[in-house]
């Protein structure tokens, strides 16, 4: 059942991609305007995505701008609703708060669905699933998701604050008095850490950690699936925009766009 991706690396090719299908006209995705933004109807409303772009290939930054799998799919969602799309960049764990606060119109950062997310906000249905791996250094004695449970256990593990990673680890492993969590503002920067020897694995969704361990020397991600989950967008309870946006999701999963945008950034092999 787990998948095997291969990443596409030929980053100058997915911005050019980005642009021509995003043709979003929000200037975080695409620094061209491009023929037929609408300058003759400058009262059209904007929709605003909370992500945070250190999360490839769902979002991240290229240039001077923010690409991914989820800037592409919020811009074909604006474009297809005549929206304006723009793309603000902020702390994970300030999405959902931002977006309960109404300063954006929803979250989308591969955020998994969680019962604990759901007394917050509302979510559209799934686009896409994540699976929780983990990360070590070759060689590490670390050599499936059980050994981090195992009776002593006493490891030092690395997540990016607020994401379901965390938590998890937080209740499994510090909870349970099984080892001590490292929280990082980045996912980035728990794999830096780990590269160092300052931890001893990460624990992070699947396809961001092929990516980071693609870009790192010497470290692997595990066989073994921490948890798979569901990612979908996030609204303030409640919003009008839910019912909308979801829509359009899912005419755009019928009619192929999704899967064409993800096979962009993620090669089924
Ligand atoms: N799927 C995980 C969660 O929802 C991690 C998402 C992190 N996303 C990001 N853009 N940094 O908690």
């Amino acid at each position: 059942m787990k998948k095997f991706f291969k990443v596409i690396l030929a980053t100058t090719m997915v911005v050019a991609m980005t642009a021509a299908l995003a043709g979003c006209g929000g200037s975080q995705s695409a620094d061209q305007p491009k023929a037929g933004d609408d300058n003759e109807s400058p009262q059209k409303e904007t929709l605003i995505m909370a992500t945070n772009a250190e999360f490839p290939p769902y979002e991240f930054h290229e240039g001077q701008g923010i690409v991914g799998i989820d800037a592409e799919i919020a811009a074909a969602i604006a474009g297809k609703l005549g929206y304006d799309f723009e793309i603000e960049d902020m702390a994970f764990d300030s999405i959902i708060p931002a977006v309960t606060s109404g300063k954006v119109s929803f979250g989308m950062a591969g955020m998994t669905v969680t019962p604990d997310r759901l007394e917050s906000v509302d979510f559209s249905d799934s686009y896409a699933t994540g699976v929780q791996v983990i990360i070590v250094k070759e060689g590490s004695q670390i050599t499936s998701v059980d050994d981090l449970f195992a009776d002593g256990a006493n490891y030092n593990v690395g997540v990016q604050t607020g994401t379901t990673g965390d938590i998890y680890a937080s209740d499994d492993i510090e909870g349970a008095g099984l080892g001590t969590i490292e929280r990082y503002n980045k996912g980035a920067d728990a794999v830096q850490s780990l590269a160092t020897g300052k931890i001893d694995c990460v624990i992070i969704d699947n396809e961001p950690a092929k990516e980071f361990v693609a870009a790192n020397e010497g470290l692997k991600i595990l066989d073994t699936e921490y948890a798979v989950e569901d990612y979908a967008i996030c609204f303030a309870k409640g919003s009008e925009l839910t019912e909308k946006v979801n829509g359009a999701l899912n005419e755009l999963i019928a009619d192929g766009t999704v899967q064409a945008i993800i096979d962009k950034y993620i090669n089924a092999e």
